[in-house]
């Protein structure tokens, strides 16, 4: 049984004014019409999957159970985390709520906050992937990078083990910007997507290994789980008590068990607001706009408003972001200090 399994915990906090604590950017309507998670599930809708799993805050629940019904989605479960323990622990979750029903699952990982361009492409890459997650290995989707960055994890391609799939030699987490550099210019790393292909008992054995008090606290978790029609609630203090720690440095980074299929299909992290530029329709200065937006001699630069007329003339290269109760002017280059704001703006509550 193939799972999709949504990743939905995250704050976003460089998408800052629109998303906010209780508002993440995976509810909202930011690179299209439909939420960033339901863009994700729909994407999802072109495999031979069971019903999808997500993971989220407590707090989330009834957005969560909401967009799905928009979709007219039902949902396996939504797992509801008390507070995020990171990647690792969420994915466990949900690899020990599929075990309950097979002991042959296969895991879908996908974080809700990515924008795919080419759907089919990706569908074609998770086929081509299963086989290999069937057989145990830990697949990663594997996108040729274009520029050194330092928020994504790199992944070093080893044997070829057939069309667009390789055994996974050496997978590293964040590397610092010199690093990074290295990876790009050597043509040998691809980035990591973010999203896994995984047979869930093959995922726990080696939560086992690599991770021993985690994959405790999770099995304890979800052994007394309450489930409330679809809200599955593990044990808040045994989950509580969980390390926190991403799939990334706990598992991909140590096992010796991962595979790689490469992904060309306009995958993009929508991490910061430049990503959205990026991925936006440009007009012929190369803004891009969204909302009530009028703009003289402006040039490549993002402008949303939210609830307000925004007006600007003779600037190039920013973001502007407008909403009812603050406003965002950045220059596209430092879009990644919003976070900083933000966590400024925490410290002065
Ligand atoms: N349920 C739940 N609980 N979800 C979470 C939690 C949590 O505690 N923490 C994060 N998530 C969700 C986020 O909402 C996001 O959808 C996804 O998990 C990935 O987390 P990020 O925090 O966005 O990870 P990242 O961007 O720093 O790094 C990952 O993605 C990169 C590509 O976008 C890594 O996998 C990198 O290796 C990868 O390159
Ligand atoms: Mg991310």
């Amino acid at each position: 049984m193939l799972i999709p399994v949504l990743l939905s915990g995250g704050v976003g906090s460089r998408l800052w004014p629109v998303s906010r604590e209780a508002h993440p950017k995976q509810f909202l309507p930011l690179a299209s019409e439909a939420s960033m998670l339901q863009d994700t599930l729909a994407r999802t809708q072109g495999l031979d999957a069971a019903a999808p799993v997500v993971v989220c805050n407590e707090e989330h629940r009834f957005m969560v159970a909401e967009q799905l019904r928009e979709m007219a989605v039902n949902p396996d479960a939504l797992i509801l985390e008390p507070e995020g323990r990171n990647t690792a622990p969420a994915v466990a979750l949900a690899a020990l709520r599929a075990l309950e029903a097979d002991a042959e699952s296969v895991l879908l990982v996908l974080p809700a906050d990515h924008v795919i361009t080419d759907p089919d492409a990706f569908v074609a890459a998770v086929a081509k992937a299963l086989p290999q997650a069937q057989a145990g290995r830990l697949m990663t989707f594997g996108v040729v990078p274009t520029q050194p960055e330092t928020g994504y994890g790199y992944i070093k391609c080893g044997e070829a083990l057939a069309d667009d799939l390789f055994d996974l030699e050496q997978f590293v987490e964040k590397p610092d910007a010199e690093t990074a550099a290295a990876y790009l210019a050597s043509g040998d790393y691809l980035w990591n997507s973010g999203m896994f292909l995984l047979n869930a008992s093959t995922y726990m054995k080696e939560l086992d290994a690599q991770a021993p008090a985690m994959a405790e606290q999770c099995r304890a978790a979800m052994a007394t789980a309450v489930r409330d029609m679809d809200f599955v609630r593990p044990d808040a203090a045994a989950f509580r008590a969980c390390p926190s720690d991403s799939i990334d440095y706990a598992v991909m980074e140590k096992t010796a068990l991962g595979g790689v299929v490469s992904l060309d299909c306009g995958w993009s992290d929508v991490g910061a607001w430049s990503a959205l530029w990026d991925v936006g329709a440009r007009d012929d200065s190369g803004n891009v706009s969204k909302g009530d937006v009028v703009l003289e001699d402006s040039t490549n630069s993002y402008f949303r408003s939210e609830s307000r007329l925004v007006a600007a003339a003779g600037v190039s290269d920013l973001v502007v972001v407008e909403t009812a109760d603050a406003v965002l002017v950045a220059d596209r280059d430092r879009v990644q200090d919003v976070k900083k704001i933000v966590n400024r703006l925490k410290r002065e509550e």
